[in-house]
Formats: C-alpha cells, sequence, structure tokens
C-alpha cells in the first residue's frame, strides 16, 4: 500500500512550500476557453465519481439568464444542486404554501441535460437559517406534535415533488461550530432534538432510494475542534438510535479568511482530519464533498499567484479526500467568480473581486479547474453511487 504514505508525504512536502510561490507569467499559459480540457465530470465517472455544480434558478431563466455560464455547466457537470432554490426561505413563503417554480427550473433544466440533482437542504436546522413565519410559528397545546407535523409535511412535500433527486442534505449545520453543541430552533424548542432523526426517519420514507446526508461545514482548521467532535458525536448517535443516515456532507469552504486566517493545513492539522474522516467512515457512512470552493480572501492580489495558491491548496485537499473511496460526489459551490456567494461575503482588504471558483469573470477556465480535473486523474477508482434517476423512487 504506498498510497496513504506517499500521499502524506506528498502533502507534507507542498505543506512546508510557500503557498504563494511566485510564478513566471509564462509558466501559466494564458488561459483560454479550450484549455478547460476533458470535462471534469467525464475524469470524475472514469474513478466512480460524479461531479456537478450549486447553480440559481436565476442563470437558467429569466432576465439575468446566462448561456455561457450555463454552457460550463453542461460540459463539465453531472449533477447540479440548487443553491438556495430548495431552502425553506424559497420553497415556503408561508406555514400553508409551496412555491416549487424556481427551483422547477433548476430540475427541468437539470433533466433536460441529463444531469442528476442533488437536493439541499430538507432542514437547514440553524435560527438564522429559518424563514420568519417558522421562527415565530405558533405551535398551538400540543407544540411537539404540531412540530413534527410542519417537518414531516414539509420533507413528505419536497421528496415526493423531486423523486429523482439521488441525494439529500436531509440536515445542514445543526451543530455549533464554536461549541459543538447542537443548535436550538423554533423546531427543536417544540420537539425537542428529536426533530434531527424524525427529519431523516422521514426523509427515509419519502425518498427510499435517495442518500441521506449530514452536511456542515467542519474543517481541519484550528479552532475547529469542538466543531469536529460534536459532528462526530451527532452521527454516533445517529448510528447507536439506528437513524437512517448513508453519508457525511463536508461542505468543503476551503481557503483563507472563511473562518480564521489559515490558508492551508500543516502536517499536524491534517492527522486530525484524517482521523475525523476516519472515524466517521469508520461509521458505514460515505463523503460527499458537498459545496466546494477556495476562497482567495488573504492571498496576494496578483491574479497569477493568487489562482496557483487556490489551485494547489485545491489540489491537496482533494487529493486527500479523493484517498478515501468513500468519497464519491464532488459539488462545487459555483463554477463561476463572478456568481460565487463568497463575493458578498468577508471583503478581501483590497477590495478585490474573488476568485474562488474554477472560472474566472471572462469564462476561462483557471488552475483550479486544472487542479480538479488532475486530482480526479490521479484518483484511485471507487464503488459508484447509483445516481440514475429511473433507479429513484
Ligand atoms: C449560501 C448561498 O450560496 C447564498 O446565496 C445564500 O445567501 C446563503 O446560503 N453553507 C450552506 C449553503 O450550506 O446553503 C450556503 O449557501 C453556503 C454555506
Amino acid at each position: 500500500m504506498t498510497t496513504r504514505r506517499t500521499l502524506l508525504a506528498g502533502a507534507a512536502a507542498l505543506a512546508a512550500a510557500p503557498l504563494a510561490t511566485p510564478l513566471a507569467a509564462s509558466a501559466l499559459a494564458a488561459p483560454s476557453r479550450d484549455a478547460a480540457g476533458p470535462s471534469l465530470n467525464d475524469l470524475a465517472k472514469a474513478k466512480g465519481m460524479t461531479f456537478g455544480s450549486a447553480v440559481s434558478a436565476g442563470v437558467i431563466a429569466g432576465p439575468r439568464r446566462d448561456p455561457r455560464y450555463t454552457a460550463l455547466l453542461e460540459r463539465d457537470c453531472g449533477a447540479l444542486v440548487c443553491e438556495n432554490e430548495t431552502k425553506w426561505v424559497a420553497l415556503r413563503p408561508d406555514a400553508q404554501t409551496f412555491d416549487f417554480a424556481a427551483a422547477d427550473t433548476i430540475a427541468a433544466y437539470a433533466g433536460a441535460h441529463d444531469m442528476a440533482l442533488r437536493g439541499h437542504t430538507l432542514l437547514w436546522h440553524h435560527p438564522d437559517w429559518f424563514p420568519q413565519w417558522l421562527t415565530n410559528y405558533d405551535f398551538g397545546s400540543r407544540p411537539a406534535t404540531e412540530a413534527e407535523r410542519v417537518l414531516s409535511d414539509h420533507i413528505r412535500r419536497v421528496c415526493a415533488h423531486y423523486p429523482q433527486v439521488f441525494s439529500w442534505d436531509v440536515i445542514n449545520e445543526t451543530v455549533d461550530a464554536q461549541t459543538g453543541a447542537l443548535r436550538d430552533t423554533s423546531l427543536s424548542n417544540a420537539m425537542g432534538q428529536r426533530v434531527l432523526d424524525v427529519a431523516f426517519h422521514t426523509a427515509r420514507e419519502a425518498a427510499p432510494h435517495a442518500q441521506l446526508v449530514y452536511n456542515d461545514y467542519m474543517s481541519w482548521e484550528a479552532g475547529h475542534e469542538a466543531h469536529r467532535a460534536g459532528v462526530l458525536r451527532l452521527l454516533e448517535g445517529f448510528k447507536t438510535r439506528g437513524v437512517p443516515i448513508d453519508a457525511l456532507g463536508v461542505q468543503s469552504h476551503i481557503g483563507s479568511g472563511n473562518q480564521d486566517d489559515s490558508v492551508g493545513f500543516d502536517t499536524a492539522q491534517e492527522r486530525e482530519w484524517r482521523k475525523f474522516l476516519d472515524e466517521a467512515t469508520g461509521m458505514g457512512l460515505d463523503i460527499v464533498i458537498s459545496e466546494f470552493d477556495v476562497h482567495d480572501k488573504n492571498l496576494p492580489a496578483d491574479p497569477v499567484v493568487r489562482d496557483q495558491a487556490v489551485a494547489d491548496l485545491g489540489r491537496r485537499y482533494l487529493d486527500l479526500m479523493f484517498s478515501y473511496p468513500q468519497t464519491k460526489t464532488v459539488m462545487a459551490w459555483g463554477m463561476y467568480d463572478p456568481y460565487s456567494w463568497l463575493q458578498g461575503r468577508w471583503p478581501r482588504e483590497d477590495g478585490g473581486a474573488k476568485r474562488p471558483t474554477p472560472f474566472d469573470a471572462e469564462y476561462r477556465a483557471k488552475p483550479l479547474h486544472g487542479a480538479i480535473a488532475d486530482a480526479f486523474r490521479a484518483a484511485p477508482m471507487r464503488t459508484a453511487l447509483d445516481i440514475t434517476p429511473a433507479n429513484r423512487n
């Protein structure tokens, strides 16, 4: 078995090298559309994996539709996930209404282009992301019963509407990143933390063929110890109680400036991260890279240097994650810099636009695109997850 040791050694060598190595401008050929090379999903598929991206309905239809962007998605993606359109805030304007219009745009587009659909998320169990009406909901004289009704009704309706979804983020971000404790919301106040188990059981009934995922943003970084421990506790609890969960979603918003100022992993952090992944996979769970991007908040302004640092970190991270045969799905959180959610958050000190995705503002493939491609090329083969709609429900 050379793989793990070689990977560790390789990662260690890379970790020792400064990320912002200046490159001669000529070292990077001017990126062009054609420089994108083979489709990322074709490379993924050859190893038993799927590559895809988050997308917003607005780029597919309506006044802001962007055919140049959708052409990139069609070329590189085997799966799509709604960036916001299947969250409660989007689907549920009020307690009675389900508004599927925007999410339907994405689902129809994916279907028409032979792309599978991931689901995000049946319950973002975080009080900041609840719709106002749900936060203020009057659960009446039997709050536990009413909360369970509201929750399971939502999950049943949404799963039934999208039977083609091959993988659902059932619960998103319920572990407090600072303390590792479970977050409280109006639902958990009404029915207790049983809310989490009920969500998974209901999802299994309503989407019996979908992979069921717990999704969160814990990472290897210093300061994430409590978060990692809390997530493992949650997963162990699920397993002990026989809750139907199939995979851990690792959001993978990697890079600088998101949680703290660290730009990479040193070997001690990497060891901790592997320990965490070993424990999760040891519970029989698959791994989903569910929201991949590489934050460049604190990287040098020079785009050549910055893009290379982003690509290097992305490559090291994916190599590590792909060394686990349980990693079968990689979803980018957007493919085109100007549309990245990171543009509006955690601004760079120089005020410059961020470059966290595989394509730049001119729709040209960046080094990160090549790094993802190379990581798929280098990945060991694994047993594929069945994502074909025909096998759903
Ligand atoms: C983000 C979207 O990208 C933004 O457009 C929106 O304003 C907020 O949510 N973790 C998650 C995703 O699970 O749902 C988040 O998506 C990014 C962080």
